[in-house]
């Protein structure tokens, strides 16, 4: 018997979405946390429950950097501090849909799979609906349709009974809720560009729809190099130049959804909004530009729905989540660590590590037929995120070739179907489709990755796979993200 390969061959994790523990700032956090815990001042309100909308200093600094970042006016009273990306889609959920109201959920598919099951948790089971993309995101048009047709369907038999809706005080619950990233999506790496921005938010208002907008990538954009000239010797990936902040390109810093619906005129067959809740939210997270595990983030968002949502019942109870950790990042916002760190550290280092896996995607992978996407938002120089999408050659499906790349090569990689939204996977099938994610392994290991991956597309595209009966690839979905 032959040794299995896991003891053969070291393991690399191209699925794992995580930030390199190279990008993780103890020591700004530490400096930050011993500095909170130093002044009283600072020390006693953070030690103890916080205000319902979060801290208000990280709500202030907050509004001023994303507003030196996105453009607009600072208004600390549009951030809701959150416990994070996923904790937040939850209190959204509670606080501003119910399965009784609330027809259909809309995911940008491929989807960010771990937010379906946090839309099952709120009772959307079965009814979550792919909203197809093209090569430039959500195809609006398409999705105007598919949302006219449920309606149909909804008004002829699923009648609202009024004695089963949430009664919420400060909240409204919306029609569809449409969640997608609009930003260097995971898993695709695209980036929507300004008019499908804004017929998206038209469209939101049109149907009553809460675009609920995981901005979570934002910040970690750069522009993509010209490639070295024959002569020259290359001076990149080694030591790309620094990337300024905010981005000189407007490129890089596209009008979130949130800041268009607040600033795009209401048209009249566009549904009324007295209370001014709005259509489309922003939801950041610290977790990519800090660390995962300060469990942080802020919901940007009309002042109405900001308020509304802290006042959601387990935010009222315990205060705002994530509180000694929002006055940590505090403390790193205010003192320009966290900018500096992602100007200096993250930035730089995510756009060597894609430059060489994309040169080696280039390499390898796309004389087998391999196709992928070059800049995230097309017609421009720029990339971004954690992650890069490539579609396989016809007759190579997904599935054999991640079950083989982990047998054979130690090679953990995310099959598209992974990313197809659950119960209405047959809209949107992603089978000959792949994810990796550059940020998590060493760079070394990243390209040994797109390595073994080649030697795998190569032999079941030949055929010379035997017939395997064992599970599927998606066994190895622990702590994936
Ligand atoms: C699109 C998207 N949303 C949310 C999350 C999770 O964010 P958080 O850690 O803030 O909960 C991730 C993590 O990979 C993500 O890619």
């Amino acid at each position: 018997m032959g040794e299995p390969i896991q003891a053969l061959k070291k393991q690399i994790n191209l699925l794992r979405g995580w930030p390199s523990p190279s990008f993780l700032p103890s020591e700004a956090l530490k400096a930050a946390t011993v500095r909170a815990l130093s002044d009283p001042a600072v020390s006693v309100p953070g030690l103890q429950y916080g205000p319902d909308p979060g801290l208000r200093p990280l709500r202030e600094a907050l509004a001023a950097w994303l507003s030196r970042f996105y453009g607009g006016v600072p208004d600390p009273e549009r951030i809701c501090i959150t416990g994070g990306a996923s904790q937040s889609i939850a209190n959204i959920l509670a606080s501003f849909t119910d399965p009784a109201v609330t027809r259909a959920v809309w995911v940008a598919a491929p989807c960010y799979f771990l937010a379906c099951p946090i839309f099952e948790d709120a009772g959307f089971g079965g009814r979550m609906r792919a909203a197809p993309e093209d090569e430039q995101g959500v195809d609006v048009d398409a999705l105007d349709k598919r949302m006219r047709r449920f309606d149909e369907a909804w008004e002829r038999e699923c009648p609202t009974d009024p004695d089963r809706v949430k009664k919420l005080r400060h909240r409204k619950l919306y029609r569809h809720l449409i969640y997608l990233v609009p930003t260097c999506a995971n898993p695709s790496g695209k980036t929507m560009p300004l008019p499908r921005r804004e017929a998206l938010v038209r469209l939101a208002r049109r149907h009553d729809a809460l675009l609920l907008a995981d901005d979570v990538y934002d910040f970690l954009q750069w522009p993509l190099d010209p490639p070295p000239s024959a002569s020259s010797p290359p001076s990149f990936p080694s030591s790309p130049p620094p990337v300024s902040f905010p981005p000189s390109s407007p490129n890089l810093r596209l009008p979130r959804l949130s800041d268009i619906d607040a600033r795009l005129p209401r048209r009249e067959d566009e549904v009324a909004d007295p209370a001014r809740f709005g259509h489309a939210i922003s939801n950041g997270s610290f977790s990519k530009i800090v660390a995962p595990g300060v469990r942080t983030g802020w919901v940007d968002a009309s002042p109405a729905f900001s308020y509304g949502l802290s006042q959601t019942g387990a935010s009222r109870s315990g205060g705002a989540p994530s509180h000694f950790a929002a006055v940590a990042l505090w403390e790193m916002l205010r003192s320009g660590d966290l900018e500096r760190r992602l100007r200096h550290v993250i930035v730089p280092a995510l756009r060597t590590r894609h430059a060489r896996v994309a040169a080696a995607v280039d390499a390898l992978l796309v004389p087998l037929g391999v196709r992928t996407r070059r800049s995230s938002l097309l017609g421009a120089d720029v990339y971004g995120g954690y992650f890069i999408w490539l579609a396989l050659p016809d007759g190579v499906e997904a599935e054999a070739v991640a079950r083989r790349a982990r047998d054979a090569e130690a090679l953990i990689i995310a099959p598209g179907e992974l990313f197809e939204v659950y119960g209405d996977e047959a809209s949107a099938r992603f089978g000959r489709e792949l994810r990796i994610c550059f940020s998590w392994e060493e760079v070394e290991d990243v390209l040994e990755g797109v390595e073994r991956l080649a030697t795998v597309v190569k032999d079941v595209k030949e055929g010379r796979v035997p017939v395997n009966e064992c599970s599927s690839a998606a066994g190895s979905l622990e702590n994936a993200k």
